[in-house]
């Protein structure tokens, strides 16, 4: 008996024997790798860095349309500047807090009345409260503890926050598929959407990083059930670990610092740099084979 084969690109039930070769045929025009064109992405944290990177190459990977969100009030003339050079427009700017619920649902309210589904989503937004969980003061003898405001700052922005923002954008796509009468994704649908979690090295545990480091490996645990949802509605779900890249948030630590502490323990022997980590975000984001975790450290490896 011959076997059979689906053709992701239409859909169809062919013999294997007339099934296209992977040689022959390129991922894209078979589905397993995400093709960006018509899709509409949300970025958090799209002002700067990582997030602002990860624009950049998605729009010279041929994306629709991208909500950049950011609380910072440059990302209005960002935009500007990047639709200017791109000839269109495609960064639409939002401000504000992304710890805010009303502020979330009116970007995607206003980005679905404009485009649809938002397919893709990149929450990037994040902070740091770097200092050790317990420091014996020297004036008074007495042990200090880290703050539980540093440690709900942290957590709101750098755990909660993505989770809403990436559950929101899994809505968008339900309640769309729902509207159009389809039930359960089927891989010959191709792959409807992505969502990639920004986590870090210091996930694995950083001296001076309690919050930061316990938000990071949070979003693990909301990556892998997400990852096993989202896909009900064709959506995949990934988290990055990227090394100490060399953004304004490292650029804080100061120069000794990287000299010193982060060099030294790094293969690489440099900072990885924003569009190195944003060319692995899309990596992620459209390859159909990747889930889970991708390290992109410049081989990190931190001394006891
Ligand atoms: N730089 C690194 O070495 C590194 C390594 C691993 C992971 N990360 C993660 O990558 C992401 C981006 O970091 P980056 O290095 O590009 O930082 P960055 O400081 O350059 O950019 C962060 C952006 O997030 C915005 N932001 C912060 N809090 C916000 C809030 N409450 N609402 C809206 N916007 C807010 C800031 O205005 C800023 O534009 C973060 O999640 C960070 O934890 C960074």
């Amino acid at each position: 008996m011959v076997g059979q084969a689906i053709r992701p690109d239409r859909g169809l039930i062919i013999p294997q024997g007339t099934a296209p070769r992977p040689s022959a045929v390129s991922l894209e025009k078979v589905g397993f790798v995400m093709d960006f064109t018509g899709k509409t992405a949300v970025i958090t944290g799209a002002a700067s860095g990582i997030g602002r990177a990860t624009c950049d190459a998605m729009i010279k990977q041929g994306i629709h349309a991208i909500g950049a969100v950011d609380r910072s009030a440059g990302i209005g003339d960002l935009c500007a500047n990047m639709n200017r050079a791109a000839g269109r427009e495609i960064m639409f700017p939002y401000t504000g807090d992304v710890t805010s619920d009303a502020f979330r649902q009116e970007v995607y309210r206003d980005l679905k009345m404009r485009f649809g589904a938002v397919q893709i989503c990149v929450p990037a937004a994040g902070i740091t409260r770097d200092r050790l969980a317990v420091k014996v003061s020297k004036d008074t003898g007495r042990a200090e503890i880290y703050s539980r405001k540093d440690l709900e700052d942290v957590f709101a922005i750098n755990l909660i926050a993505p989770i809403m923002w990436a559950m929101e954008s899994v809505a968008s796509v339900a309640e769309d598929r729902n509207r159009r009468g389809l039930g359960r994704w089927e891989p010959a649908e191709r792959t409807q959407g992505a969502i990639v979690f920004i986590g870090s090295v210091s996930s694995a545990g950083n001296r001076g990083q309690i919050s930061y480091a316990t938000a990071k490996k949070g979003l693990e645990g909301a990556q892998a059930t997400l990852a096993t949802e989202a896909i009900y509605y064709g959506m995949r779900c990934s988290i990055i670990h990227p090394g100490y890249t060399d953004t304004p948030m490292v650029q804080a630590l100061g120069d000794d610092l990287v000299k010193n502490y982060i060099l030294p323990q790094t293969q690489l022997r440099r900072l990885l740099r924003p569009d190195e980590v944003a060319d692995a975000i899309c990596f992620m984001l459209r390859n159909s084979a990747v889930s889970g975790s991708l390290w992109v450290d410049a081989g990190w490896h931190p001394a006891a």
